[in-house]
């Protein structure tokens, strides 16, 4: 019996992990495996990059966590990096340790500042495990189905005869929380033109832009971060997972414009790890990396040769349904008429032949994140696997590739 809690639906097929390097973990039978899921989309520079263990090494040695009376030069440099990638040099940020603790915060800050009855979000956005945002309570939320406006001719035109975009109440909004394209597992992207329209009318209202980068940040998406696709200039971004590469380390970033707004209003957000340096530390090792070894770009390329090589293996095998891409952001759905049980079935085969994806339980959906630092060989090994399983000719073989 295991003593831990596993979240529900998901089998643990690896139970001796011993070692990860980049986009391998390695087995305590010697089998290696590529990890085209980032553990949780979370190893955005790759497992164990010798920056990351570096600056811990060297922070952790020096100091790791401080109390709310005393600080230290590392925050406010790593502040200022953080800041910078979002042009906001005269703005603020906090640090925290997990994505949910960060929207929260944004989230906190929003209210203070345009304490407003409602934030607007996507009918399909995920912000976290817990909070405001997670609960989405209806006196506080309001909730866009942008799904059908996916196909509308007008899009872009969204005005008062749109029974949609009328419904919208906002002269009630405090701001709109988007999250650019995760869609809570399932990689769908909102059209560009309807995300700016409403960004546009929220901030003709006096309301906020709040972008949460948790999933989309730090490369993920072929940009630095996925708002960037979309050309809006936001508030408040939320950054998580791929900022600490595997490390628990997430920031809130706010804007000078929303900072001078916030005034001397204190925002109410006490956590025992908030502005720790060793988060920070790593934060900044990874930004560093991200500039130095070119990743943003490595990314872009390597997004590209999987999104075509997938777009062969949907032609020649008929087994794949849609393929939603972004850069290293990729979603598979496998055709209608494949049986759940099929998709579950690939997945397992897949694994066995040393590939990890990911599947969302319950869906005919197979979720492919690897690090920005995977090389062409993993994509194209992976992609004759795939197709070979997809077209029933190999059930997967030895276990690991190693
Ligand atoms: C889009 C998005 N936002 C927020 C979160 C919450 O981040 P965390 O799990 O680090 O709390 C997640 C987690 O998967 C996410 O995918």
């Amino acid at each position: 019996m295991s003593h831990l809690f596993w979240y529900p639906g998901y089998e643990l097929p690896l139970k001796h992990i011993t070692r990860a390097e980049n986009c391998y973990l390695y087995a305590a039978d010697g089998q290696r495996y590529v990890d085209l899921e980032s553990g949780v989309w979370c190893t955005a520079i790759g497992h164990s990059h010798p920056a990351v263990l570096e600056a811990l090494a060297r922070q952790a040695a020096q100091i790791s966590h401080t109390g709310y009376a005393y600080s230290n030069s590392i925050l406010e440099e790593v502040a200022r990096a953080v800041l910078e990638l979002h042009g906001f040099a005269e703005g603020k940020c906090n640090f925290l340790c997990s994505g949910s603790e960060a929207v929260e915060f944004s989230v906190r800050v929003a209210q203070t500042v345009k304490p407003r009855p409602l934030l607007l979000t996507l009918s399909d956005s995920y912000f976290g495990a817990y909070g405001a945002a997670r609960q989405q309570a209806a006196d506080e939320w309001y909730a866009f189905d942008w799904q059908a406006c996916a196909a509308c001719e007008t899009e872009g035109n969204c005005n008062a005869e749109c029974s949609r975009w009328a419904a919208i109440p906002f002269e009630y909004l405090g701001g709109f929380l988007f999250e650019p394209g995760s869609s809570s597992g399932l990689v769908r992207f909102p059209p560009q033109k309807l995300i700016r329209s409403i960004a546009a009318a929220v901030k003709a209202n006096d309301g906020l832009v709040l972008i949460n980068e948790v999933t989309t940040g730090m490369g993920r998406t072929g940009k630095w971060f996925g708002y960037q696709h979309y050309e809006l200039a936001p508030d408040s971004v939320v950054m998580g997972k791929g900022i600490g590469n595997g490390y628990p380390v997430s920031v809130a970033a706010f804007s000078p414009g929303l900072v001078k707004r916030l005034g001397d209003r204190p925002v109410l957000y006490a956590q025992s790890h908030q502005n720790d340096p060793l988060g920070a530390a790593v934060a900044r090792a990874v930004i560093d990396t991200i500039t130095a070894e070119g990743l943003i770009e490595r990314g872009r390329q390597m997004g590209a040769l999987l999104k075509s090589g997938l777009k062969g293996v949907q032609a020649r095998t008929g087994k794949i349904g849609a393929i939603r891409a972004r850069g290293l952001m990729v979603a598979v759905e496998l055709a209608d008429a494949s049986p759940l049980d099929f998709t579950t079935r690939v997945q397992a085969q897949l694994l066995r032949a040393g590939f990890i994806v990911a599947q969302r339980p319950d869906l005919n959906v197979l979720r492919i994140d690897p690090p920005l630092t995977i090389g062409e060989r993993d994509i194209t090994e992976f992609l004759e696997t795939f197709e070979a399983v997809l077209s029933e000719k190999t059930d997967g073989g030895k276990d690991g590739n190693g």
